[in-house]
């Protein structure tokens, strides 16, 4: 298998068009240890040909202007595109967004929970997106299945499973208690991989509220986890003046304390560990950080934009 990260920062992009944050400033100025990052996303393939994108975020144009792995193939056909399917593991816009520029008549299947899919089809917009060449269709929960593009599979086996999510931004309801929106149903997924016989697994998780031990379970043996890097202390938002909102409140387990992976997840046999889907408030998109050593020296990597693993 071959996973690139096309997209390493959470919502919003680092820098985020309106953030005048130190980080955010740094990345502008162009300041040592900082590298600019776009939203959400990875590529996968299991033959270096057809890929499956993960998350389709509002930056994959230039994604795929960045990725020549997901051009069209000069010799082929006058429209054409290797990007046979797409996934999403929540509604939230950093996830769903690009699949607006996805349209333009081209083939491919999009997966999702149902959940996912019912609010994709209760936004009339996406119908852009021509029912007779995207295909949608629902990934079941606990199930594995062959990601299929429209000329058949692409090698990649796929087990979708709940994780603690919230349901998107835009569907809250003021009139609830913030805690109505977290979800443990499917709202958000994970995902794990693997390809032909391969006992070779990793799971791909952009967003997570809470570690359980089941989800501690499951990891165990994988050879690759991509986890969600959004911040490295609950409050960093608020304590930086860039906005009201805990990780708590936005479905987002803190990388640091007890609760987090760096505590969580220590000691459990994972091959590979690389925090993705980093918001612009958290320390360790500064290479010489504090907090960047810290999750260094425990083990994790941090996804940068191109990053490719091939397992
Ligand atoms: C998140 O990951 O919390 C969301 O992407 C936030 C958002 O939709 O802006
Ligand atoms: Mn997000």
């Amino acid at each position: 298998m071959i996973i690139k990260i096309i997209g390493s920062s959470a919502g919003g992009g680092f820098p985020q068009w309106n953030c005048n944050g130190p980080q955010s400033r740094a990345v502008r100025r162009g300041d040592a240890g900082f590298a600019s990052r776009t939203q959400s996303s990875i590529a996968v393939s299991a033959d270096g040909r057809d890929w499956a994108v993960f998350n389709a975020s509002p930056d994959i144009r230039e994604q795929i202007a960045a990725t020549s792995e997901l051009q069209p193939d000069p010799e082929g056909p006058l429209r054409a595109s290797p990007i046979k399917a797409v996934v999403v593991t929540n509604a939230d816009v950093d996830h769903i967004a690009g699949l607006l520029s996805l349209r333009e008549k081209q083939a491919f299947t999009l997966y999702g929970a149902r959940q996912v899919l019912e609010t994709i089809a209760a936004n009339p917009i996406f119908d852009v997106l021509d029912a007779g060449l995207v295909v949608r269709r629902e990934l079941a929960l606990g199930r594995e299945i062959q990601i299929e593009g429209p000329e058949g599979t692409l090698g990649l086996t796929v087990e979708a499973y709940a994780v603690p999510g919230k349901i998107p931004l835009y569907l809250e309801d003021a009139n609830l208690d913030p805690g109505d929106y977290l979800s443990e149903s499917g709202d958000a997924i994970g995902l794990k991989f693997s390809a032909g016989n391969s006992s070779q697994s990793f799971h791909y998780i952009p967003g997570c509220a809470w570690i359980e031990e089941d989800l501690r379970a499951r990891l165990r043996g994988a050879r690759l986890l991509l986890f969600d890097g959004t911040l490295f202390t609950d409050a960093e938002m608020p304590d930086q003046g860039l906005g009201p909102k805990t990780g708590k409140r936005m479905g987002h387990v803190a990388i640091s304390g007890e609760e987090g992976p760096l505590a969580r997840l220590a000691g459990l046999d994972i091959g590979k560990r690389i925090f993705i889907h980093i918001n612009n408030s958290n320390p360790i998109l500064d290479e010489r950080s504090a907090a960047r050593r810290a999750v260094e020296e425990a083990g994790w990597e941090v996804a940068f934009d191109g990053m490719e693993i091939r397992l």
